[in-house]
């Protein structure tokens, strides 16, 4: 690591277009404009160190201005390889708002090298808090602790290609210092979870009893999870399918892998277009959910003969498998918009000499298969809305954020929090959800105290239980 560093982003030409692109989504960000106003005097995360692994767009950018104008010394790398946009990394080192180790189309190694530079600062040390999306930067420093403990691990070689990058990155670390991840890690008051694939490696870390520090939870927020995943991937998926490919959706058969929050809007978005929308499930409840909306739901071994379009959002890992696509349509279209690239078999495309792969632009690829026909691949199997387009727009990840900021105001605060998860309060869920109302011209009715009586809730909020949901 250069740590005289101070950013690395791929042309700080765009700088210009990256701030005039931030000053347009401010009106879509209240969110996130509110926060600024209420703490940018007191700046209650003055001194802390927050380093951030989440895709670096405009909208970042803005959660990014506003953790600084709270007061915070940031360094932020993106979660994805593809998700980055040059111009807004550009403007936030430009405004000197972070420091950037990012741009689009990074390989493997530069990615882990980039999120290790955002979790080390120009001292060595490292951050205070994390604000995570797919837990990349938790599995770093969590990895970096566990090879500490246990050198051996270094020794052993793994299939899995990334982690192997991982496992490179930290036989240096280890080298230089064989305490540097422990130090690291002791310091660290907490993380905050963007996404429901980081949030679900937390869980599975505080149930093995692993987790180092404390986690915020914010991807179930009902104002992240129901909104961004639902209704961000409603508008940013078809964005993605048609920048890559400029493909007509209505008429076509679309298939849906997975019928969760991301799954729902995605069916809903390419169905909106006119397409006729299947959707394969595995639990029996988001199934017959599908099946209400009037989606048929069938299984990937039937629905891979008769798609145009098929898209993952499960979470899970080889949903899409070589039988499938060895199935599929001539030139059917193949993309995921679940957090990682293994929801499909990219692993059987790229090492089977059989199968080639023809490039037709920037994240777009054609493979040619045994089967003699061909598939078109999008994003390299990686989140189609983000490599493809620009993802979710402004004013559903000034939802989002805004929750990112509260959850790391909570970790900042020294309020004994033990190395668990955590989840904002509702009465906080509902704030989010307030602040985001003037903009779309909401009239909110206000519950008179004999109603709030008769239902037995407080008028001020919170309105639901805890077990209700949405
Ligand atoms: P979720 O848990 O609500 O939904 C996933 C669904 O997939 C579940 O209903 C599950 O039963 C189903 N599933 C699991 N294995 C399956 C299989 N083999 N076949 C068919 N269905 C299967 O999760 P959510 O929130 O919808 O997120 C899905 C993925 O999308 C996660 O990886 C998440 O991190 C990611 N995500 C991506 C976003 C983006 O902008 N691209 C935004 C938000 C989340």
């Amino acid at each position: 690591l250069d740590l005289k560093l101070n950013s690395k982003v791929a042309d700080m030409k765009l700088a210009d277009f990256g701030h005039k692109e931030m000053q347009l989504s401010e009106r879509e960000v209240p969110g996130l404009m509110e926060l600024i106003k209420k703490y940018g005097d007191t700046k209650p995360l003055k001194g802390l160190k927050i380093a951030g692994s989440l895709h670096m767009t405009i909208q970042t950018a803005m959660l990014i201005k506003t953790l600084h104008a709270l007061g915070a010394d940031l360094r932020w790398a993106s979660c994805n390889i593809f998700s980055t946009q040059d111009h807004a990394a550009a403007a936030v080192v430009d405004a000197k708002l972070a420091k950037v180790f990012a741009w689009k189309g990074e390989s493997l190694e530069e990615f882990w090298w980039c999120t290790e530079m955002a979790l080390t600062w120009e001292d060595g040390s490292g951050p205070d808090l994390i604000v995570d999306d797919g837990g990349d930067a938790t599995l770093l420093v969590h990895k970096g602790v566990a090879v500490e403990k246990d050198p051996s691990l270094l020794k052993k070689s793994y299939d899995n290609k990334e982690f192997q990058v991982v496992m490179d990155r930290l036989a240096l670390s280890y080298e230089k210092n064989p305490k540097h991840w422990t130090e690291i890690a002791k310091k660290i008051r907490g993380v905050s979870e963007e996404t429901t694939t980081g949030v679900a490696r937390l869980y599975n870390m505080q149930k093995d009893g692993t987790l180092l520090f404390p986690a915020f939870n914010v991807n179930d927020c009902v104002t992240k999870s129901k909104f961004d995943n639902l209704y961000g991937c409603r508008e940013s998926l078809a964005d993605g399918i048609k920048r890559a490919t400029d493909i007509m959706i209505a008429g076509k058969v679309a298939v849906i892998c997975g019928y969760g929050d991301v799954g729902k809007g995605s069916a809903q978005s390419l169905r909106g277009f006119g397409a006729r929308v299947l959707v394969t499930e595995i639990d029996p409840i988001c199934a017959l959910q599908a099946a209400m909306e009037g989606y048929e739901v069938v299984t990937m071994e039937e629905a891979a003969e008769l798609g145009d379009i098929f898209v993952t959002a499960t979470g899970n890992f080889h949903v899409i498998t070589k039988d499938h696509m060895l199935k599929m349509k001539d030139e059917a279209i193949v993309c995921n918009i679940g957090h990682f690239d293994n929801e499909i078999e990219m692993i059987y495309l790229e090492t089977t000499p059989e199968c080639k792969r023809i490039n037709i632009k920037p994240q777009v690829d054609k493979w040619m298969l045994p089967s003699g026909r061909s598939i078109i691949i999008l994003a390299e199997g990686r989140l189609v809305n983000l490599g493809c387009a620009t993802g979710h727009p402004s004013f559903v990840m000034s939802a989002s954020f805004t929750n990112q900021v509260l959850a790391q105001l909570e970790l900042a605060k020294e309020n004994n929090l033990k190395n668990q998860v955590y989840i904002l309060p509702k009465k906080l869920d509902e704030e989010v959800a307030r602040l985001h109302l003037a903009r779309l011209g909401v009239k909110l009715t206000t519950l008179t105290k004999e109603q709030a009586d008769y239902l037995d809730v407080n008028p001020a909020g919170p309105y639901k239980s805890e077990h209700y949901r949405y």
